[in-house]
């Protein structure tokens, strides 16, 4: 039995949690929960949307699964997700994008791995007020942080028998800040001679996904790019409904969909669980309980190939209950 921290998250966050934690007992994974409360919901009592407990927990079990936890727009508290990312240096979001048998989208053969850089860039937060109608805000790029994102696509692309490894950029325009992101790339790729190594330009990337995604294998990128990026590849094969991944650092990782905590949808029993699901299976394969991982993801693609029994996302008319009922039914 392996202890995980279970952040269950706001909005469908807890919904889709249920339906995960219902799945994995079922099917006897080997688990046992230490579910930590984050996010808009416990400030009231807590001060915080991510009390150090939350923390502590994950660095005492080393692994944990996240739904989505909603930030504020414009104003407000900082990012809970952005601050897990780099308190605990989870400094790769892993983030595979691949067609899904019975998911009909515009697009056959997509099968996008992306890496996105997860500590810093626009994201770090550095903000200023320069006067009232002046705002500064800066990208930090780093040679330590860009060599580090481009090794891991390396050598996850070595372990799981990519061919291509593509940099992402915008460096004719952020010439110094990702030049610097291109330049170490390039430094890396030189140590792995059987990988390919393209660059490309993000607009450029973006209207070729559209075209003929799949084209694409590996894709590195710093964070904002990143963050793009993988919605619209989320777009490709079907939505976020179904868009997992994975924040990996050197003593931690975090496993939680691409999707955020859909507001509009909260409270509705309408929600996909697939994606959060597919985080889980992932973080089952992690922590060696293949066997279990193999029978969820089995039943679950069995479940959305026989089309009887879906969410409105998939075009179905079904609750998350009944979806997760009839995964539970396919085991
Ligand atoms: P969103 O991803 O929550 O929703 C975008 C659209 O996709 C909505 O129409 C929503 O209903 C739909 N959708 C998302 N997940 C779905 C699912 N599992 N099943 C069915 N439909 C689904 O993006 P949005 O609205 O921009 O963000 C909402 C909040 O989530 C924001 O506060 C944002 O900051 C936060 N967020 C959190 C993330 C995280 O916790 N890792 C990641 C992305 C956003």
């Amino acid at each position: 039995m392996q202890t995980i921290t279970l952040i269950p998250g706001d909005g469908i966050g807890p919904e889709i949690s249920s339906s995960v934690v219902k799945i994995f007992e079922k099917a006897g994974a080997q688990v046992e929960w230490d579910v930590q409360t984050a996010g808009a919901d416990i400030i009231d009592k807590e001060g915080t949307p991510l009390p150090d407990r939350v923390i502590e927990s994950i660095k005492k079990n080393k692994v944990a699964l996240k739904a989505p936890v909603t930030t504020p727009i414009g104003e407000g508290f900082r990012s809970v997700n952005v601050a897990l990312r780099k308190t605990l240096d989870l400094y790769a979001n892993l983030r595979p994008c691949k067609n899904v048998d019975g998911i009909e989208t515009r697009y056959n053969n997509v099968d996008i791995i992306i890496v996105r850089e997860n500590t810093e860039d626009l994201y770090a937060g550095i903000e200023r007020k320069v006067d009232e109608d002046t705002v500064e805000g800066v990208k930090l790029i780093t040679r330590k942080a860009s060599t580090r994102i481009v090794k891991f696509a390396f050598d996850y692309a070595v372990k799981n028998g990519r061919k291509t490894v593509t940099a992402v950029s915008k460096a004719n325009i952020c010439k110094l800040a990702d030049g610097l992101f291109l330049t170490c790339a390039r430094e890396v790729a030189k140590e792995y001679p059987q990988i390919e190594y393209k660059e490309i330009l993000v607009d450029n990337l973006c209207m070729q996904l559209v075209q003929n995604p799949e084209k694409f294998d590996v894709l590195v990128l710093p964070n904002l790019y990143g963050d793009i990026v993988s919605d619209l590849c989320a777009g490709l094969i079907g939505g976020l409904g179904i868009a997992q991944g994975a924040n990996i650092g050197l003593d931690s990782a975090v496993f939680e969909p691409v999707h955020g905590s859909a507001p509009d949808i909260k409270g509705q029993n309408k929600a996909n669980p697939t994606a959060l699901l597919l985080s889980g299976i992932e973080m089952l394969k992690y922590i060696n309980q293949k066997d279990v991982a193999q029978k969820i993801e089995t039943a679950l693609y069995k479940t959305i190939k026989e089309k009887k029994v879906l969410t409105p996302d998939l075009g179905g008319t079904s609750t998350t209950e009944d979806f997760t009922e009839e995964i539970i039914k396919n085991l």
